[in-house]
């Protein structure tokens, strides 16, 4: 197995899961990777590890560069087991390591594997120096959990941000310039838009502690290490964390007896008319995860069920749940669907609307069984009421 020396005596260590499909319910379509790095200095440094099935695979390519026993430190950037899933075999090697991590890192790996390794907690600006080069830190809180933090070596111009501007991807290339910029962003922008979203204000404030670094690459902890494009995917990150969206349109539905289809095909059409990017997103074949994506760089937000037992058609239930947890913010969401009596199905899609803050100008966009040239009509003239 092969491993890399992405800097003069810094390797890529990690291991590439293939076959990966579900990371906690995110379509994972191009499979994943682990990045672990591995620091050959006076003291020997391993940054992160990878998920405990992918030990061999991380161990085999420690291996080729140092005896792995003579690890000396190993840092924790963040403690989800996707990155801390190995820290027992390894402390089980390198037995005199000392653990680095922050404050709510200890707190999270001690819950989490009640072992009495020795620990070095550390915080902003703290800095360990490990022969010619020095180790610097930055706590990232809630990027993605609270004991997130990133690590850089300001001699290498080298951030080690763990989950940030980090993708799923799986591939033999370890660059993003090896792949192309067009797959490495929609990946990064599906990756920010399922993890990271909901801390916006979280992103803000580390973006304006890296903004003081001198970067010349950003190696992440899952897929493509970037050493180009690296101002554009801050301002891609800069774009997303202030919840600022294009001019687009996603129309997000399901439909029983192809009703709720017909008025989605309308609202469609309003929108290509006025020349307004527009996607559409059927429920029975799209995930929701990567609807999330259309979401985070959409302006509107169209959700469409009919009303079924007094609610909504339950993919459209399930997608409102994940979208809520993500909390997009500054939108515009229209609700719409067919009804046959009732017709309450469309208050629950306005309420998550509610929830997350989106600006609802339209209420009640509902029609009774199969929709009329007149309904449809009427439907067309709302909307266009309200897409500028
Ligand atoms: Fe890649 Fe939040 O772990």
């Amino acid at each position: 197995m092969r491993h890399l020396e992405i800097k003069k005596n810094i390797y890529w260590v990690g291991a590439v899961d293939w076959d990966l499909r579900n990371f906690h319910g995110y379509l994972t379509e191009r499979g994943s990777t682990y990045n672990a790095y591995l620091i050959v200095d006076e003291k020997i440094v391993l940054v992160d590890t990878v998920k405990h099935y992918l030990f061999d695979e991380m161990l085999e390519r420690i291996k080729k560069v140092v005896d792995p026993a003579r690890i000396d430190y190993v840092i924790s950037n963040h403690t989800e087991m996707d990155h801390s899933g190995c820290l027992p075999r390894i402390f089980e090697i390198a037995k005199d390591a000392t653990l680095i991590c922050s404050p709510n890192g200890e707190k999270g790996l001690k819950r989490h594997f009640k072992k009495d390794w020795t620990f070095k907690v550390v915080n902003t600006g703290d800095t360990v120096n490990i022969g010619r080069r020095d180790l610097k830190f930055v706590l990232t809180p809630m990027v993605h959990w609270p004991d997130s933090m990133a690590t850089y070596i300001p001699e290498e111009k080298l951030l080690l941000p763990n989950d940030a501007f980090g993708q799923h991807i799986a591939t033999s290339e370890r660059f993003t310039d090896e792949i192309g910029w067009d797959i490495v962003r929609e990946e990064a922008a599906k990756y920010y838009a399922n993890i990271v979203l909901p801390f916006g204000a979280q992103v803000r404030k580390a973006l304006e502690t890296v903004g003081s670094l001198d970067i010349d690459m950003i190696a992440p902890s899952h897929g493509l290490i970037w050493r180009k494009d690296i101002k554009e995917i801050i301002a891609c990150y800069k774009k997303w964390s202030s919840n600022t969206c294009d001019n687009k349109a996603v129309i997000i539905y399901d439909t029983m007896w192809h009703s709720t289809e017909k008025m989605a095909c309308v609202i469609k059409d309003v929108f290509e008319e006025k020349g307004i990017r527009c996607t559409m997103r059927y429920l029975g074949t799209n995930h929701i995860s990567n609807i999330m994506k259309d979401v985070l760089e959409s302006r509107y937000i169209c959700v469409g069920s009919p009303t079924l037992n007094n609610g909504i058609l339950p993919t459209v239930s399930a997608f409102l749940t994940y979208m809520k947890g993500l909390a997009p913010k500054d939108r515009t969401g229209i609700a719409f669907g067919s009804y046959g009596w009732g017709g309450q199905g469309i208050v629950e899609i306005e309420k998550s609307f509610e929830m997350c803050k989106f600006q609802v100008p339209l209420k009640g966009l509902r029609i009774q069984y199969i929709p009329g040239d007149d309904d449809l009509s009427n439907l067309k003239n709302e909307i266009n009421r309200v897409v500028s």
